[in-house]
């Protein structure tokens, strides 16, 4: 069962006290989620507009910044530019706030892309494979991680609506039941899709894995209907931060959200033992990237 603690500090760079900071640790390397009601993402009164689906420009499901460039969006020159900002604010707090909570991943954070919600969490038609309201744990089919960790940080702005989430049993439990049904990979594939740029650099058997699982349990209605699981809502104003290639989760409601995504080396955790790659090794008993 995922693990959710919740913590009392009041802003993205608070001083946390050492016992605190051991149990935001030992919650989040081990599958769970921290939850911070109080720390709170504002926004000016003026910054208050840019809650509004009308700033997305229809295709792309979130408005993102990768780098310098914001995309996915629509509007005037100076308002996007503003809209950039609160965006590379945002980012700047998350990678502050998962420096204090977690002090021995800060010199590895490797920031990547951060992302402004503004349409509704459902509602759009998506095929299974995208339908984030199914229990799934993150693996992306182009960004090949060779066991690296994506550690998020979200945080709900919509002042009168909860973000509401399920999130499901252990990794581990997942993964025991549904390795045996995934296909091993093409012979030659990982070579070809990184040569076709599908993929950015090769997709180890722990990258094809992890897809497998994220698939596996999407497609299973059942599992998703009668695996252990519990609604999590995180009320207007609240932050919280997991490993989502760990945690079961699936975003059910809700409006209005930043997300941060943190690439973290291994080397990182304080716990490598706890994480995907060595529950997978552990339960397959050989080596899924190459040293
Ligand atoms: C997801 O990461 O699967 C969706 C999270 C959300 O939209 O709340
Ligand atoms: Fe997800």
């Amino acid at each position: 069962m995922t693990d959710i603690l919740t913590l009392d500090l009041d802003s993205f760079a608070p001083t946390v006290a050492r016992d605190v900071q051991d149990a935001a640790i030992r919650t989040i390397e081990d599958g769970g989620v921290v939850v911070l009601p109080k720390a709170t993402f504002a926004l000016s009164a003026a910054e208050q507009r840019f809650l509004s689906p009308t700033w997305s420009d229809g295709h792309a499901k979130n408005v993102s910044l990768d780098g310098r460039r914001l995309k996915g969006a629509r509007g005037g020159g100076r308002d996007l530019a503003e809209l950039a900002g609160v965006v590379e604010r945002f980012a700047t707090a998350a990678a502050g706030l998962v420096a204090a909570l977690f002090p021995r991943y800060a010199p590895y954070e490797k920031r990547a892309r951060t992302s402004f919600r503004p349409q509704p969490a459902v509602g759009r038609a998506v095929s299974w494979r995208k339908d984030d309201s199914r229990l799934h744990v993150d693996a992306f089919p182009s960004r090949p991680t060779h066991g690296d960790r994506i550690l998020r940080v979200f945080s709900n702005v919509n002042p009168a609506e909860p973000r509401v989430w399920r999130v499901g049993e252990s990794f581990e439990a997942m993964a025991r039941r549904f390795l045996p049904r995934i296909r091993a990979p093409l012979p030659g594939s990982a070579v070809v899709l990184a040569a076709l740029h599908v993929t950015k650099g090769l997709r180890s058997e722990y990258d094809h894995l992890m897809l497998g699982l994220h698939d596996c349990a999407k497609a299973d209605l059942t599992y998703q209907r009668e695996a252990e699981q519990q609604t999590v809502a995180f009320a207007p104003g609240t932050t919280w931060l997991c490993f989502s290639d760990q945690v079961l989760h699936a975003a059910m409601r809700g409006q209005y959200m930043f997300e941060q995504t943190i690439h973290l080396p291994l080397s990182a955790l304080y716990a490598p033992e706890r994480a995907p790659l060595a529950i997978l090794e552990r339960l397959l008993g050989h080596a899924l990237v190459l040293a």
